[in-house]
């Protein structure tokens, strides 16, 4: 028929929207590239009461805009209005890294704020809501969000690792000379911190003379185990000192790829990484949320099993497991001396 029947809105809800990052981030939802351009949209904005006239204010660039996809905007400092029947979650709120602080240093600030919220999206979302978590640290937040939420699946819980994929395929595109689009299956291990480790031993660059391994292109163990694993490692510390300020922009759009990616699938033979629910695969800890490459197809995600993990690989995969491991019991401790 001639009449075309527009889809239901998705509800988003954006926490800590009146930040940085979300400043960068609700355009790109309300312009269609986290959910695609058929899909319209309500954006629920939250942030704390200092931060109420500016969250209005990007509320008020919202309508301005005037995106053909938006149909509401609700800002508010109410977690329980801000969760109301939301079927996606991305949480950007909290207190960020500054120069020379360590991503541990922010815990306790954020720990207690992840417990509420869980609370929050429990009792008031949308069933099956997805939630992701971009917040400082990353996956400890949606560690202890999956574990005060429990009546949310924890396959819905997931954290932003999408941006240090982005970071390790922008690295070797410009080591090989080649396009981002043409590297495919580089993986991020772990926890988005310092000691995640960027896997290139399954990545492929394609090019008209067919499908090639990163490691054989670059020829370079040395740039391949130190060089690359230390500035993807080091990158957000990196944009802090350049920019004074942590990176939005780029942590915007990969927040983007994540949903997405989670929503719509991954192609045929690729694959991304994601902080997602351990379940024990290639032996790290269960119940941890560590970011592993995966496969998403009609909304959900798996975890690619069966990658071949040389010794090198293991000790470093270990390692920010290890991290994970401490990160949750001083998270653990911080809820108990607050409580
Ligand atoms: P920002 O300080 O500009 O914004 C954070 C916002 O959260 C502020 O507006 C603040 O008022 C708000 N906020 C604080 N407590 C809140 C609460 N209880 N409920 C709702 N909102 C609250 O920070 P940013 O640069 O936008 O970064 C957001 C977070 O993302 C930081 O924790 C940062 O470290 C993290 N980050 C993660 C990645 C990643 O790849 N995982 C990348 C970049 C940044
Ligand atoms: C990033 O990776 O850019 C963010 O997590 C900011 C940080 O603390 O490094």
């Amino acid at each position: 028929s001639s009449v075309k029947m527009e889809k239901e809105p998705t509800r988003v809800l954006v926490t800590g929207a009146a930040g940085q990052i979300g400043y960068a981030l609700v355009p790109m939802i309300a312009r269609g590239l986290m959910l695609g351009p058929e899909q319209p949209v309500i954006l629920h904005l939250l942030d704390i009461e200092p931060a109420a006239e500016a969250l209005n204010g990007v509320k008020m660039e919202l309508i301005d805009a005037a995106f053909p996809l938006l149909k509401d905007v609700i800002a508010t400092t109410d977690v329980v209005e801000a969760c109301e029947g939301v079927n996606i979650a991305i949480m950007l709120g909290g207190f960020p890294r500054k120069e020379g602080m360590e991503r541990k240093e922010v815990m306790s600030k954020n720990i207690s704020i992840y417990k509420a919220q869980a609370t929050a999206l429990e009792l008031n979302a949308a069933d099956n809501c997805k939630v992701l978590v971009v917040a400082n640290p990353a996956n400890t937040n949606a560690l202890i969000l999956k574990e005060f939420a429990p009546s949310i699946p924890e396959n819905n819980i997931t954290c932003l690792t999408m941006l240090d994929h982005n970071r390790a395929i922008a690295q070797i595109a410009d080591k090989l000379n080649v396009h981002v689009s043409d590297v495919k299956n580089v993986i991020i291990w772990g926890n988005h911190s310092s000691t995640l480790y960027p896997d290139v031993n399954h990545a492929t660059v394609t090019s008209t003379d067919g499908k090639k391994l990163v490691r054989e292109l670059v020829a370079n163990d040395h740039w391949v185990n130190k060089e690359l694993v230390s500035r993807v490692q080091q990158r957000g510390a990196a944009i802090i000192k350049a920019r004074k300020l942590s990176s939005a922009l780029s942590a915007a759009s990969a927040a983007c790829d994540h949903v997405c990616t989670w929503v719509l699938g991954t192609k045929k033979g690729t694959w991304v990484s994601m902080g997602v629910y351990s379940d024990g695969s290639y032996g790290i800890q269960p119940g941890l949320i560590y970011s592993f490459p995966v496969t998403c197809k009609n909304g959900e995600w798996s975890i690619v099993q069966g990658l071949k993990i040389d010794e090198f690989s293991r000790e470093k995969m270990d390692a920010t497991e290890k991290e994970l491991i401490e990160e949750k019991q001083v998270a653990y401790s911080c809820l108990n001396s607050s409580a």
